[in-house]
């Protein structure tokens, strides 16, 4: 296969009274095809879509009962880890948005640190750490990139980061920190942060949302094989997660040095939309324990790709094997 290169594209910018006709037009159930033809004939449907999508979130009305499950989900995985650790976790939340699934990990933990890029997201994220705990701002300081805000609350220590999650893992692994649960929850691609993750969780548990399934649903085989090599333009979507998951897994294997061998077991698979699973969000629970040898890696790696395999069939069906109830 020959790869084409992209042609970057030029957006037309939103007006506000745009922005207030099209969620009116929503409102009144008109569909994407009438909103494009009769109000918006100079648009694309996809940068109508994409709009309206935005303009939900910004308002808290996109995909509720997928936020409740992602919710629900998110307690059982932190409370299962806690259960098995038996003591406060350390934990790391490296794409935290505004902190909604933040907050709620912040009760099975003394010391937390949440990560966020987007300046907006970070502002409210401190607030509503600030808001559920009574905390206080102790330390406010810049190192390189990032900025990190300490909140200390009764016996809490928090910390709360704009910038890169990359950038933030490597200092915290240079450092010498080690994390019991960490949750990766990009709206787009994790991989790149995964091997520094690895590191970064000695014995733990692991929480990734496969976001980069939106680019197997535009065809974008050349990111998508960036992402895992072994993508191929011949897979289809189910092909596709399967390749995703397993990869994630041979991240312990690739994580190797002879102080820093990993295992890593996949628990569970879930589709936040169990009726139309290629068309939604998909996350990933994984439990991580060091390996006494690259060999035990690597056997281990040829064991857990029939559960893989299992586990996505699980999620293509429409079934659920849970790990925690
Ligand atoms: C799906 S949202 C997270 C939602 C959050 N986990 C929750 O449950 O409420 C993904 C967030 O990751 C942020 N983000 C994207 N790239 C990032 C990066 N490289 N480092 C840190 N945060 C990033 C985005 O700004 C966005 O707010």
């Amino acid at each position: 296969m020959v790869y084409e290169r992209r042609k970057a594209f030029t957006r037309l910018p939103w007006d506000e009274d745009e922005e207030k006709l099209l969620l009116q037009l929503a409102g009144r159930n008109f569909t994407y095809k009438d909103i494009l033809e009769e109000y918006f004939p100079h648009r694309t449907m996809a940068s109508i879509k994409n709009k309206l999508r935005k303009l939900r979130k910004k308002l808290r009305l996109y995909n509720n009962t997928h936020r409740e499950l992602k919710e629900r989900m998110n307690k059982g995985w932190i409370k299962y880890a806690f259960f098995h650790k038996r003591r406060p976790l350390k934990v790391l939340d490296g794409y935290a948005g505004a902190g909604d699934s933040f907050i709620s990990y912040l009760s099975f933990s003394r010391e937390a640190y949440a990560c966020e890029l987007n300046g907006t997201r970070f502002e409210e994220l401190v607030e509503n750490v600030l808001q559920s705990t009574q905390g206080k701002i102790v330390y406010d300081h810049k190192i390189r990139d990032l900025r990190l805000i300490q909140i200390k609350s009764l016996k809490k220590n928090i910390v709360c980061v704009r910038g890169d999650v990359e950038k933030l893992a490597s200092l915290l692994y240079v450092l010498g920190h080690r994390f019991d649960f960490v949750d990766l929850d990009p709206c787009g691609s994790c991989m790149f942060t995964l091997p520094l993750t690895v590191k970064i969780i000695k014995n733990g548990y692991l929480a990734v949302t496969y976001g980069q399934l939106q680019l197997a649903r535009l065809k974008r085989i050349d990111v998508l094989r960036k992402e895992c090599p072994w993508i191929n333009e011949k897979m289809d979507m189910y092909e596709t997660l399967t390749s995703l998951v397993k990869w994630t897994i041979y991240e312990g294997v690739r994580a190797q040095n002879y102080t820093d061998t990993k295992l890593i077991c996949l628990k569970e698979l879930v589709s936040l939309s169990p009726t139309a699973w290629n068309r939604s969000v998909i996350r990933g629970f994984f439990e991580i324990r060091p390996s006494p040898a690259l060999a035990d890696s690597l056997n281990h790696f040829e064991k857990e790709k029939s559960k893989v395999e299992f586990l996505v069939r699980n999620v293509r069906y429409g079934l659920r094997d849970t790990c925690y109830q």
